[in-house]
């Protein structure tokens, strides 16, 4: 097998054509900035399709998280519970504020938060006198954490959630779409995310007000006074009326993406039968949105997963290691690190087996039997690697 003459990338951002109308009604209407009406339409219409929430557009995910933890009362010196498996991104912010992150295993198999690991947290930290100021829970991979266990916990501690939605719109469980889970939920709209803005993300707030305060703050907290006053930090973290149109556009085709990133999933699940590496499940009464397709690798399987990656790159091919835990990660590796057992880290294992293959949604079925048929012949593969 040769190597590729055209890259197979990992999740490149996928348009459907319709952003060029929505920037070019902006920049015809002169709604370049301050902000625009695409920025009012992009919060409803975000809101319309997980069926409930107040939106506000701003110019990260990161930012949403960031300006979501002041909205719960964060402050220098708080103990922030996190997510232990996830991007930088989701933590970052807690030190922004000077708190402090403690950092809770992802359950066994699976990469989001472990219930188990959790309630040994809240319990120690009950018998402290230190319960965290929030928890910043991630939906993984587009995977719904386990909020049936992770939600109670919380309430039963009167800790208020901070959901991390990131990779996860179009996801659901029990009919709840991620981002509503949470006292606040966040959207990324990065260019690797299911639709983009190119860079851009979404804080959701379950009251109006919230909505307000968070707005607020990303116009650098401006009073509304005949001159510039400012009794309050503030922050320049609103999107732009340009960005907000893309994403406009974008959400038109969400449902296809997510359509077309199961069938992208489903056909790798179908092609790695009887292969020692297994697909990432889902979770019962869940439906991800599919963002990744991540597989692990079994124990016996005959190479790592970086070789696999080094061997799918020799051909052109981008997969990835999945992320690589905060706990292991110098800038975090002296906080608090909370296991559901002593000796047993989810995270770490998941992180040596795991490996995100080609997702995107504008993958063509050759393509995607490109890298089927080299990871079949990688791992020793039969007659169904073709
Ligand atoms: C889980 C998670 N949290 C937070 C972020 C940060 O989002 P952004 O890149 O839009 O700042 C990302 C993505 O990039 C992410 O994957």
């Amino acid at each position: 097998m040769s190597r590729l003459k055209r890259r197979i990338f990992l999740s490149p951002p996928h348009l459907n054509g319709r952003e060029l109308d929505m920037l070019r009604e902006a920049l015809e209407s002169n709604w370049v900035a301050p902000a625009g009406p695409h920025l009012a339409a992009f919060e409803r219409e975000l809101c319309a399709v997980i069926g409930g929430g107040y939106g506000v557009a701003l110019s990260s995910g990161t930012a949403a998280l960031h300006l979501a933890l002041r909205a719960l009362g964060v402050q220098a010196g708080d103990r922030v519970f996190c997510s232990d498996l996830t991007f930088s991104g989701s933590v970052n912010p807690v030190l922004y504020e000077r708190a402090e992150p403690v950092l809770i295993d992802s359950a066994p198999g699976g990469c989001n938060m472990d219930p188990k690991a959790l309630a040994r947290a809240l319990h120690q930290a009950e018998k402290e006198d230190r319960l965290p100021k929030a928890a910043v829970i991630v939906d993984l991979y587009g995977q719904s954490a386990d909020w049936r266990k992770l939600l109670p916990l919380c309430e039963a501690y009167g800790v208020p959630v901070l959901e991390d939605a990131a990779e996860a719109l179009g996801a659901s469980c029990a009919d709840v779409s991620c981002g509503l889970f949470g006292a606040i939920g966040v959207f990324s709209f990065n260019g690797n995310k299911i639709i983009t803005t190119s860079g851009g993300g979404m804080a959701v707030a379950h009251d109006e007000a919230t909505a307000h305060r968070l707005t607020f703050w990303a116009n650098q907290s401006k009073e509304a006074a005949p001159y510039y006053l400012h009794r309050e930090l503030g922050f320049n973290y609103r999107l732009s009326n340009l960005l907000a149109g893309v994403g406009r556009a974008q959400l038109q085709t969400l449902k296809e993406r997510v359509a077309r990133r199961k069938e992208i999933y489903l056909t790798y699940q179908n092609a790695f039968a009887g292969l020692p590496l297994q697909m990432l499940p889902v979770p019962q009464g869940c439906t991800p949105n599919y963002w990744l397709s991540v597989a692990l690798l079994e124990e016996d399987a005959p190479l790592s997963a970086q070789a696999l990656i080094d061997l799918l790159e020799a051909d052109n091919i981008e997969a990835r290691r999945t992320w690589n835990p905060m706990h292991c990660q110098p800038v975090f590796r002296r906080f608090t690190y909370v296991t559901a057992a002593d000796g047993i880290s989810g995270s770490e294992d998941f992180f040596r087996r795991g490996i995100c293959l080609p997702s995107g949604s504008g993958m063509t079925a050759e393509e995607q039997d490109e890298v089927i048929r080299r990871v079949c012949r990688a791992l020793g593969g039969g007659a169904a690697c073709g």
